[in-house]
C-alpha cells in the first residue's frame, strides 16, 4: 500500500530516501528481499524465545529452572533483536519518506525503544550471570517479563499492519 509522507518524521524520510544508500537498496534485485527475508526470521527467533522465557519468569512451567533456561534462550532473543534493526533500516531506508511518515511505523519505533529499555532493566534486576534468578524471582523482574510480554508481540503486529493501513 502507497504510505502518506505527511508526518512528524517525514522530512527526514524525505532526506533519506535521498541518500545514494537508499538509492541503492531500491536498485537492488536482493537487498530488499533479503532484509525482508531475514527481518521474518530475526522476529521467529525473538519472539519464540521471549515469550518463553517471559512465560517462565510469570510462574509457567514452575518444573523449569528459570536460570539456566534463561541462559539458554537470552542469546536467542538477542540474535533476533541483532538481526530485526539492521534489516529493519534497510527496509526503512528503502521507503524512509513515506514510512517515516506513517503513525505505525513511527509507534513501533516507540515502542521498540520502550522493549530494549524494559530489557536493561529486567538484566539490571536480575543481576550479573542472571543470578537473582536462582531464588524466588524479585518483583522487577516479574513486571519486566509482563511488560516484555505485552510489547514484543505487539511490535510485530504494528510492523505486520504498516502494509495494511
Ligand atoms: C525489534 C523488533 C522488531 C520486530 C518484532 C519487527 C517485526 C516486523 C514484522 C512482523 C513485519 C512484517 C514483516 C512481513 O510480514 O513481511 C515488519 C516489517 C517491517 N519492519 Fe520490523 N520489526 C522489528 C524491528 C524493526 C526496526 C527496528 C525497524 C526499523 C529500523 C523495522 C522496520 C520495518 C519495516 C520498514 C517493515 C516493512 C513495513 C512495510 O512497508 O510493510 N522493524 N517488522
Amino acid at each position: 500500500m502507497e504510505h502518506e509522507a505527511a508526518g512528524l518524521l517525514s522530512p527526514l524520510g524525505v532526506w533519506l530516501e535521498g541518500t545514494a544508500a537508499s538509492a541503492a537498496i531500491r536498485r537492488s534485485l536482493w537487498a530488499y528481499p533479503l532484509a525482508s527475508v531475514l527481518h521474518v526470521l530475526g522476529l521467529g527467533l525473538l519472539l519464540g524465545s521471549i515469550l518463553a522465557l517471559d512465560l517462565r519468569l510469570l510462574g509457567f512451567a514452575r518444573a523449569l529452572p528459570a536460570r539456566p533456561l534463561a541462559r539458554l534462550l537470552v542469546p536467542m532473543a538477542a540474535t533476533g533483536v541483532a538481526l530485526q534493526i539492521p534489516t529493519g533500516a534497510v527496509m526503512l531506508l528503502a521507503d524512509a519518506a513515506a514510512l517515516l511518515g506513517h503513525p505505525l511505523m513511527l509507534a513501533k519505533l516507540a515502542l521498540v525503544a520502550l522493549a530494549l529499555a524494559n530489557v536493561v532493566l529486567v538484566h539490571r534486576a536480575a543481576g550479573p550471570g542472571l543470578a537473582a534468578l536462582d531464588g524466588p524471582l524479585p518483583p522487577a523482574v516479574r513486571r519486566g517479563a509482563l511488560l516484555s510480554l505485552l510489547a514484543w508481540p505487539s511490535v510485530a503486529v504494528l510492523g505486520r499492519a504498516i502494509a495494511y493501513l
